[in-house]
């Protein structure tokens, strides 16, 4: 069985097929630091090639028994800005046109869930489109990497296109879930592990100590899983009852008021809060001002920070949140039991990796391409579904 990749990366995805018996003939990617560790822990010839220009010898690889891709998911991810006319999106259609042209067996392609919803989804339905018309049948599924009994929740979508004549039940996997424990244990001896402790005293670790696990900052909702900011008023401020009041009223007002269809909510009008809080409205809205705490917009009053999913503590017996490019960034994830960020390691762990895979270059290439990574395992649960294709 062989196979081809593009927009290879690290090589998460190729691990998962060359795990499972599959003889790699050739991956293809723009980026010199993906190439450079694919080169270094990946079988197989890796190709440094801008895929919009083309391929020079697609016939090598004409009649391979799988093309995988994980194209750029950064258009469609909800993490993201999500532009419907962001140049990356039209990577997923070029993958149909390309592969069309090497005419595999069976087509994979990877990308976040985000890719189904909304308007977003007219690129996977012309990819779609594009290989029923060239005669393969297909099928789009929805599958949960923590199914697949990894430590990490991360919502993906494969689209297969196989022109083998086939049939098949595709169904998702239901196993239970890993745990971030698990998935770290006997870490601490492995290369690219070097923790970074958050210096004493310092904002982030006055922040950090705030925040246990399971929870995170945010002034965004309330409940037992969100510390606001006015709960740690060594590094923000302290508030009196009153104000605490105030502040708590507002969080739950920019929801009710919110007027955009994405984001979190929007700034309260003037009249409403001043209708909620009676004759102390000015007193009240104008302390927390100075204090920092609320600033007018437009029309309106609104906190002056959210901080919505900043410093992300994990727990070490659920599965992580989705691994990605800033998981290095203590502001953003933090370590179960200490005041840090996670290292390359704990990331490459958690995404699937073994600890065969050294990776090179600047640590920051080295988030960034595992963060960007198809997690091994995922690939190797495809692997297996093209295995029943061709079979
Ligand atoms: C989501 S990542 C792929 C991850 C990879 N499948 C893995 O499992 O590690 C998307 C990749 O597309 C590559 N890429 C983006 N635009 C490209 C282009 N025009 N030609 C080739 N590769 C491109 C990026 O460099 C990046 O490595």
């Amino acid at each position: 069985m062989t196979f081809a990749s593009f927009f290879s990366g690290c090589g998460g995805f190729d691990l998962g097929f060359t795990t499972r018996g599959f003889r790699p003939k050739g991956a293809f990617d723009c980026d010199p630091d993906a190439v450079e560790n694919f080169a270094a822990n990946v079988d197989g010839p890796v190709n440094r090639v801008d895929l919009t220009q083309g391929l020079s010898d697609e016939q090598s690889l004409f009649g391979v028994d799988a093309l995988i891709a994980g194209p750029p998911c950064q258009g469609f991810s909800t993490a993201g800005k999500r532009m419907l006319n962001d140049d990356r999106n039209h990577l997923l259609t070029l993958t149909g046109t390309l592969a069309r042209r090497v005419s595999p067996k069976v087509l994979v392609v990877e990308n976040v869930s985000g890719a189904l919803s909304g308007e977003h989804a007219r690129y996977l339905k012309s990819l779609d489109a594009t290989m029923r018309l060239a005669g393969y049948r297909t099928h789009t599924m929805r599958c949960e990497a923590a199914d697949l009994g990894m430590a990490q929740l991360r919502r993906r979508v494969l689209f297969f296109a196989w022109q083998t004549g086939k049939d098949m039940q595709f169904t998702e996997p239901k196993g239970p879930r890993g745990k971030l424990r698990t998935a770290l244990f006997g870490v601490d001896k492995q290369p690219n592990h070097n923790p970074r402790q958050l210096t004493n005293n310092s904002r982030e670790w006055n922040i950090a100590q705030r925040i246990k696990p399971g929870q995170k900052l945010s002034n965004v909702r309330g409940g037992t899983n969100a510390v606001a900011t006015w709960d740690i008023p060594e590094v923000f401020g302290s508030v009196t009852e009153h104000e605490r009041t105030v502040l708590e009223l507002l969080r739950r007002l920019r929801r009710q008021e919110r007027q955009r269809a994405y984001g979190d909510a929007d700034p309260v009008s003037i009249p409403r809060l001043e209708a909620a809080l009676g004759p102390r409205f000015a007193r009240l809205v104008d302390g927390l001002i100075e204090k920092g705490y609320l600033r007018r917009v437009g029309g309106g009053i609104d906190l002056v920070g959210t901080f919505n999913g900043k410093f992300r503590r994990l727990a070490w017996d659920k599965p992580s949140c989705t691994v990605d490019t800033r998981f290095g960034a203590p502001r953003y994830f933090l370590h179960p039991s200490q005041h840090r960020g996670f290292t390359v390691r704990e990331a490459a762990r958690i995404q699937g990796f073994s600890d065969n895979y050294v990776f090179r270059g600047s640590e920051q290439a080295q988030y960034r391409l595992i963060g960007n990574a198809v997690p091994p395992p995922l690939g190797e649960f495809a692997a297996t579904i093209v295995k029943q294709l061709i079979s």
